[in-house]
């Protein structure tokens, strides 16, 4: 399969992506306080493996080591998030200096080795603190959301240029509060509403924030997008692909884009919104670039009897499929970058994640070779370019993840890393992909050089 480096821009952002929650550990250090993730991990049976962020991939203290295995994959940038509880352990209130010494000495390793330093403020780590005045579903959650994004962007913003406000809103409002297996563990429509809607004001509030505390801020939102097919052309499966495209992706995008909540989605939930007048303004902020994180198509039938969004995934048979089950589909990819081009106007996209987990084996001598995972790679970088070609702003891609690391519900078990962690020892051993991911980033380059 080729790859069209010539679609993809001089200065293009080649990357590997993280969150704090995935890798850190160090839960109890330096003033930091639990997580809604901390609480759910330890709450018995919700974790495969009853398994926990506590220690994970160790990067709170070995994370100089992990700046040194992104050059050696030649990336010149890293998507990278920041625990709210560790800046601000209160969830509002005082900023805890080491805390935000951390990351201070992080993004300054990261420019020293000529690594672009890409941070998002929220990837699903909310202090329990806040949970437990009721978190997202209600309003003063946003507004602290904002208050933290102006303490980092405060501190951080004399280096840091790109900042995502939420990663995956989706994860934190769906599958935290309706279907129940994300922390916080809720399995309630109107609270899952209310989440959501808190969750985009708290967005364009911290926009704003954002932009006061750091003027040359370049400000984005990350996006969990699927293509969704309906399993059949019955009516009710149409209607359903309908739904589900709701659901997952206009949901997210139309507010964002002065377009409000999307009515029909409205009647479906059939849950008041928390609306105050302002907030459609305030959520619409407009931004300097889009994320999208993409991983697998949806195909779908009517649910009557299901939760909302009525509708429920068929398993397509005879497709490749991922250690995660996730059907490989890199037309996928293509598709949702050329949608966010034409039909949401974009006028820079990132794919922000994209990855696949399979089971690795390690060979006697330490080495991981990981074929399946390579075709992944290079059909969805081969996608992307064909969008590239096609007009859509694609300036960087990160691939999903630099680590092997705590995978959510899914503990250890599954793995997405470029690079191998052995959880015992805390050795990291580059896997085959990452060996192919630093060839194809050189290949750009080389291409750069020769068009120069
Ligand atoms: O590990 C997650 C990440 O935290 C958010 N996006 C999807 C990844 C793979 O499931």
């Amino acid at each position: 399969m080729t790859i069209d480096f010539a679609a993809l821009p001089h200065d293009f952002l080649w990357g590997t992506a993280t969150s704090a929650y995935q890798i850190e550990g160090a839960v109890a250090e330096d003033g930091r306080s639990p997580s809604i993730w901390d609480t759910f991990s330890h709450t018995p049976g919700k974790i495969a493996g009853d398994d926990h962020g506590d220690i994970a991939c160790d990067h709170y203290h070995r994370w100089r080591e992990d700046i040194a295995l992104m050059r050696r994959l030649g990336t010149n940038a890293y998507r990278m998030s920041i625990a709210w509880p560790r800046v601000i352990p209160g969830g509002d209130g005082p900023a805890n200096p080491k805390g935000l010494a951390f990351y201070d000495e992080l993004v300054d390793t990261l420019l020293a080795a000529g690594i672009t330093p890409s941070v998002t403020l929220y990837h699903w780590d909310l202090p329990q603190v806040l949970q437990d005045r009721g978190g997202w579903p209600e309003r003063d959650t946003a507004e602290h959301f904002a208050a933290y994004a102006s303490v980092v962007a405060a501190r951080l913003g004399d280096r840091v240029s790109q900042w995502t406000t939420l990663n995956e809103p989706l994860c934190s409002a769906w599958i935290g509060h309706l279907e129940g297996t994300m922390a916080p563990g809720l399995t309630d429509l109107t609270a899952a509403v209310r989440a959501s809607y808190h969750l985009l004001l708290g967005h364009g509030l911290a926009v704003q924030a954002i932009r006061a505390a750091a003027p040359g801020a370049e400000v984005g939102i990350v996006n969990n997008l699927s293509t969704v097919h309906p399993a059949s052309d019955r009516p009710e499966d149409l209607a359903a692909a309908r739904r589900v495209d709701g659901h997952t992706n206009r949901w997210w995008l139309d507010p964002v884009h002065g377009r409000g909540f999307p009515a029909d989605m409205r009647e479906v939930y059939g849950v008041e919104l928390p609306e105050r007048a302002g907030d459609l303004e305030i959520i619409a902020a407009p931004l300097d670039w889009l994320g999208l994180n993409y991983y697998f198509p949806a195909t779908v039938t009517d649910d009557p009897r299901g939760p909302a969004p009525y509708a429920r995934s068929v398993r397509r048979e005879g497709v490749p499929r991922t250690g995660m089950d996730w059907e490989v589909d890199p037309s996928g990819i293509e598709a949702l970058l050329l949608r966010l081009t034409d039909e949401y106007g974009a006028r820079r996209l990132y794919v922000t994640e994209n990855g696949s987990a399979y089971p690795d084996v390690v060979r006697p001598d330490g080495t991981v070779d990981d074929p399946e995972r390579q075709a992944y790679l290079t059909a969805h970088l081969a996608a992307c370019a064909s969008a590239a070609r096609k007009g859509a702003p694609l300036a960087g891609y990160f691939a999903w993840s630099l680590l092997d690391n705590f995978e959510w519900a899914y503990g250890y078990d599954k793995r997405f890393g470029l690079v191998h962690v052995d959880y015992r020892t805390q050795n990291r051993t580059i896997k085959g992909t990452g060996r192919h991911y630093a060839d194809l980033i050189r290949r750009h380059r080389e291409g750069v050089a020769k068009a120069a």
